[in-house]
């Protein structure tokens, strides 16, 4: 079973790159963010435990996050190969990630970082529009929709995000920034790691990501 995981900090290109990544590899794309939007706009359980956390900017605690994961994980559709984006976002997840693999006889074939300076990321969340159907990301400079304020795939209202306030933002990077580091080096020291410029544009980061996951093609980092 192929497991690729995709490693940025918030706003380095992880969901851009999944829908290109996902479509092209026959990948399943499971992201942790997009379950904990989904529970929250639902108002289940897990929504009211994860909401406190994402408008604070914090991470979720790693007991809920997990389970959150191994749900989802246990979906028949998994079975196609998946693709993380956003998790793991700590050692605890990651190695919790690998027991699961374990147990399925598999692992992490490779995990890709999307590297991007803090100071590019102000800008790329700043500038920030989703839509409000499924989540496409858009940019108002980068990546602007064809029809401004309408997402070209869906036709569904573009918003912004309640994390991508600038005080918000600001909390997001100093907490995830250190965390996402330890998972990195998880990953460096596994063996499986490749680091991507994610300051080039979205076409050319695409081409990277596709040549690292190409079976024998791509180099760990
Ligand atoms: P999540 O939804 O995963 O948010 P995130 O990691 O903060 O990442 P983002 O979705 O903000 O950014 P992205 O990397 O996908 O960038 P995008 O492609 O949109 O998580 C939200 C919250 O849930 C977390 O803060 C946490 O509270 C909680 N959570 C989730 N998973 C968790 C976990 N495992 N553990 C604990 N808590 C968890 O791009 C950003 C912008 O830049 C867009 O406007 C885009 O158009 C533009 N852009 C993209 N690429 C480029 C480029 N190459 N050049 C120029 N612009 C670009």
């Amino acid at each position: 079973m192929r497991v690729i995981v995709l490693l940025g900090a918030p706003g380095a290109g992880k969901g851009t790159q999944a829908e290109f990544l996902t479509e092209r590899l026959g990948l399943v794309h499971l992201a942790t963010g997009d379950l904990f939007r989904a529970a929250v706009a639902a108002g289940t359980a897990l929504g009211l435990a994860a909401k406190e956390y994402m408008e604070r900017g914090e991470l979720v605690p790693d007991d809920v996050v997990i389970g959150v994961f191994k749900a989802r994980f246990a979906e028949p559709d998994a079975e196609r190969g998946v693709l993380l984006d956003g998790f793991p976002r700590t050692r605890a997840q990651a190695r919790a990630l690998d027991t699961a693999l374990a147990g399925e006889g598999s692992a992490v074939e490779r995990a890709v970082y999307i590297e991007v300076p803090a100071e590019d990321l102000l800008v790329r969340l700043g500038g920030r529009w989703i839509c409000r159907a499924h989540g496409h990301p858009y940019h108002e400079l980068y990546a602007p929709p064809r029809v401004p304020g309408i997402c070209d795939e869906d036709g569904s209202e573009l918003i912004q995000r309640v994390d991508d306030r600038p005080e918000t933002v600001r909390a997001r990077l100093d907490v995830q920034l250190p965390a996402l580091a330890e998972v990195v080096e998880y990953y460096r020291q596994a063996g499986v790691l490749a680091t991507i410029d994610g300051t080039k544009p979205i076409d050319v980061v695409s081409g990277e990501l596709i040549a690292a996951l190409e079976p024998r093609r791509g180099k760990a980092a």
